[in-house]
């Protein structure tokens, strides 16, 4: 705090400390909140802000002063800049206003220099509760003579929070002059002239939305004013879009795109002319974060064509509550996504391939707009193999030679395996003359593009059948029989190529 040198100073600055409150009787006598300063600023329990540089210094009607002649006659409060560095600031603060209301308050001030130059600013501000301040609602700067000027200010309070206005005084670069306010009226009633702001409500918006805060002034000509939203941490939003509702009252809209949490603060609506300002009570930005599980879903049964599963979601991240949940699954190989809507805490997945993986997740939303979080960790698991659907009704035979049957392949999908993991067997049998008969089963490889039945003997009507084997049944073709060529001479088994002989 810087000391005023001047003894006469020092005494005033002396009174201020002095505990007022105890002629609390004298109060009575002005409007509420209101002060003309004539006995100080104690008595209308207007308070020196503990953590600023300097104070307001009180001059009065019946005591000297050493301030300028020219300077006004009364009783008020004064900054004489040339006693304090650049830059440093002295606050007053009116006593707290907290009703569902919009008060008026008219005050006059001076910033006068003798030689002309700027004294520095006078800042209003209006803080909240005990939260720190916010920027001015309004201000004014620079050299402005020695008449007293008047503006008048509209604040919105609303109950219970408590709202304070203060006057601070701004010393300049030029360390000169006085900047001085007086006569101070609060009415619970808005001044005519500035518009004032009816209550501004809180916001909530899930996280990635665009915020919308509608300010609502009535005053004459307020759509000329200045208009802004200003946030409690000091940033500034300009309007977005104003629209007349009559004559005396109009709606300003301000756009926050895209918030995060980080946006999450207290707003409030300013408007600022010449004549003066108003402010609107601090609204709450909510910003919440759409829910999230914690965990995967967990696998309660499994089969061949269903999964069944819990949805696990009761541990979420992000804000709730939540209102819907869903079951978003996919196979892990393909491209598509199904998602279902549950309301029971286990779900079954039904029509799903056998012996196919399959990813599952949970999907949850909370109210508004954009109310659905990214999806949950993911279940991935598989059904299990089906029985096979049956072979192919008739083998689809590929080449017919003296000694060698080879059969096709080919209709074995995975449509008829039902599973990935299988095994052909072909069985034959025939008989040759009345005594030579055979019969046999040779396991097919399920890679080769066919199989080869060998040494077949020539011009005999040979049975055939197929059997496919996998881990959840078996299944068998009918029998085809199929009667080998005749030999022909020149030709004989050992020279069949040996690439499909088993
Ligand atoms: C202020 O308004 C709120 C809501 O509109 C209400 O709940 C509260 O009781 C009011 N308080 C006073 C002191 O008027
Ligand atoms: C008044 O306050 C605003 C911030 O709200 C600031 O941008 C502006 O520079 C100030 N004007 C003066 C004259 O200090
Ligand atoms: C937010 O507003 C911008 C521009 O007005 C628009 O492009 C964007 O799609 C909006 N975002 C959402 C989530 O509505
Ligand atoms: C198996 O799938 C193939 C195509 O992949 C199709 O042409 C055939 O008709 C299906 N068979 C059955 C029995 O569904
Ligand atoms: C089959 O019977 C014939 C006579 O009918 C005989 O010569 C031949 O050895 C018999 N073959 C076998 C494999 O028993
Ligand atoms: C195979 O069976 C068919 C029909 O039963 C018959 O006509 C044909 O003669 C038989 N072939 C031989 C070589 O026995
Ligand atoms: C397929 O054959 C292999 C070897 O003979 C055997 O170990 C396996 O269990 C069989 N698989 C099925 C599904 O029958």
């Amino acid at each position: 705090m810087d000391v005023p040198t001047a003894a006469a100073v020092a005494f005033v600055a002396l009174l201020l400390l002095y505990p007022w409150p105890l002629l609390g009787s004298v109060r009575a006598q002005f409007s509420a909140g209101g002060c003309t300063f004539d006995d100080g600023p104690g008595v209308c329990d207007y308070h020196q802000d503990l953590y600023d540089d300097f104070e307001w210094v009180h001059v009065s009607a019946q005591e000297p002063h050493y301030l300028p002649p020219e300077m006004p006659q009364g009783s008020y409060m004064v900054v004489d800049s040339s006693n304090h560095d650049p830059g440093k600031k002295a606050r007053l603060q009116l006593p707290t206003m907290g009703e569902n209301d919009t008060h008026g308050i008219d005050f006059s001030y001076l910033l006068y220099s003798q030689k002309g130059l700027n004294p520095g600013t006078l800042n209003i501000l209006v803080r909240v509760n005990k939260q720190p301040l916010a920027n001015p609602i309004w201000n004014v700067t620079g050299f402005g003579g020695n008449d007293w000027l008047r503006a008048e200010l509209a604040v919105s309070t609303f109950w219970p929070n408590e709202y304070r206005v203060i006057f601070e005084a701004e010393v300049s670069g030029w360390r000169s002059g006085y900047i001085a306010i007086d006569d101070i009226q609060v009415l619970s009633y808005p001044c005519d002239k500035s518009p004032h702001f009816l209550r501004l409500g809180d916001v909530e918006v899930n996280a990635g939305q665009n915020a919308t805060f509608q300010c609502i002034a009535t005053g004459r000509d307020a759509v000329h004013n200045k208009l802004w939203l200003q946030r409690r941490n000091g940033e500034d939003i300009p309007v977005a879009q104003t629209k007349n509702i009559n004559h005396r009252r109009f709606a300003a809209s301000f756009r926050l795109q895209e918030v995060t949490k980080t946006d999450q603060d207290l707003y409030r609506c300013v408007t600022q002319s010449e004549r003066g300002s108003g402010v609107s009570n601090f609204a709450q930005l909510i910003v919440r974060e759409p829910p999230r599980p914690i965990a995967p879903p967990q696998l309660l049964g499994v089969g061949p064509t269903y999964l069944l599963i819990q949805l696990n979601a009761n541990s979420i991240i992000g804000d709730g509550p939540i209102i819907l949940k869903e079951v978003e699954y996919r196979m892990t190989s393909g491209s598509w996504t199904e998602t279902h809507a549950v309301n029971a805490p286990t779900y079954k997945l039904w029509h799903l391939d056998p012996d196919t993986e399959y990813e599952i997740r949970i999907l949850l939303t909370r109210p508004g707009e954009g109310g659905t979080g990214l999806p949950g960790p993911p279940l991935i698991t598989r059904t299990k193999c089906a029985e096979p659907m049956r072979t192919p009704k008739t083998l689809k035979i590929a080449e017919i030679q003296a000694r060698r049957i080879a059969v096709d392949w080919e209709s074995l999908g995975y449509n008829i395996t039902r599973c990935h993991t299988f095994n052909v067997t072909i069985c034959y049998h025939y008989f040759r003359g009345h005594n030579e008969s055979r019969a046999d089963c040779l396991d097919m490889d399920p890679k080769a593009p066919q199989h080869v039945v060998n040494h077949l003997p020539p011009y005999t009507n040979v049975s055939l059948k197929m059997i496919l084997t996998n881990p959840e049944g078996k299944k068998d073709s009918e029998e085809t029989i199929i009667q080998t060529d005749e030999d022909v001479p020149g030709t004989c088994a050992s020279q069949i190529p040996p690439r499909n002989i088993l």
